[in-house]
């Protein structure tokens, strides 16, 4: 099922989210809305937050050509960071068609639990890293923008509140 995409600014965007304590079948439905959410938009990554749910889950899959490669991370966590970084121009499915340039850790490694518990651990660079830290803020409640110098962000801003103006009136 896919699901409405909160647009910032939204105060469920901006929570710390919750640990996941087990993961229950409604959870795992919950990863499986949030992967046809992101392939519908179409994007390469999402959190449960911009679905409304403040518990700690993400969705990625940055493949551009081939096979999907979805992954579902319950409770990632950045156990170390390179100290080399990488700049990519960075967008977000909660502030639609507006894109700046980020810099983060080249490399990270991120513990996880995946949807049937077990842990999981990996190594993630290009464009997997920049996504996985990108979604791993929203779980913190902190958006690509908060990165950005203050009349960046407020410019930003004014323009989603605009948009969300003119969806609520077309409905
Ligand atoms: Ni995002």
């Amino acid at each position: 099922m896919i699901r409405p995409i909160l647009i910032h600014p939204d105060p469920r965007l901006k929570k710390v989210c919750e640990p996941v304590a087990e993961i229950t079948p409604e959870l795992r439905a919950l990863a499986a809305d949030m992967l046809e959410t992101m392939y519908d938009a179409p994007g390469i990554g999402l959190a449960a937050p911009q679905v409304g749910v403040t518990k700690r889950l993400i969705v990625m899959d940055c493949i551009k050509d081939g096979p999907p490669e979805p992954l579902i991370l319950f409770n990632p966590r950045i156990i170390w960071a390179s100290e080399d970084v990488s700049t990519f121009e960075e967008g977000c499915l909660s502030i639609p068609d507006q894109y700046a340039e980020v810099k983060r850790p080249a490399e990270v490694q991120v513990r996880w639990l995946d949807e049937t518990g077990t842990e999981q651990e990996r190594q993630f660079s290009g464009l997997w890293a920049t996504c996985v830290q990108h979604e791993i803020d929203h779980l913190d409640g902190k958006l690509f923008i908060d990165y950005l110098g203050p009349l960046k962000r407020q410019m930003i801003t004014r323009k989603m509140e605009k948009l969300k103006r003119e969806r609520a009136r077309a409905v």
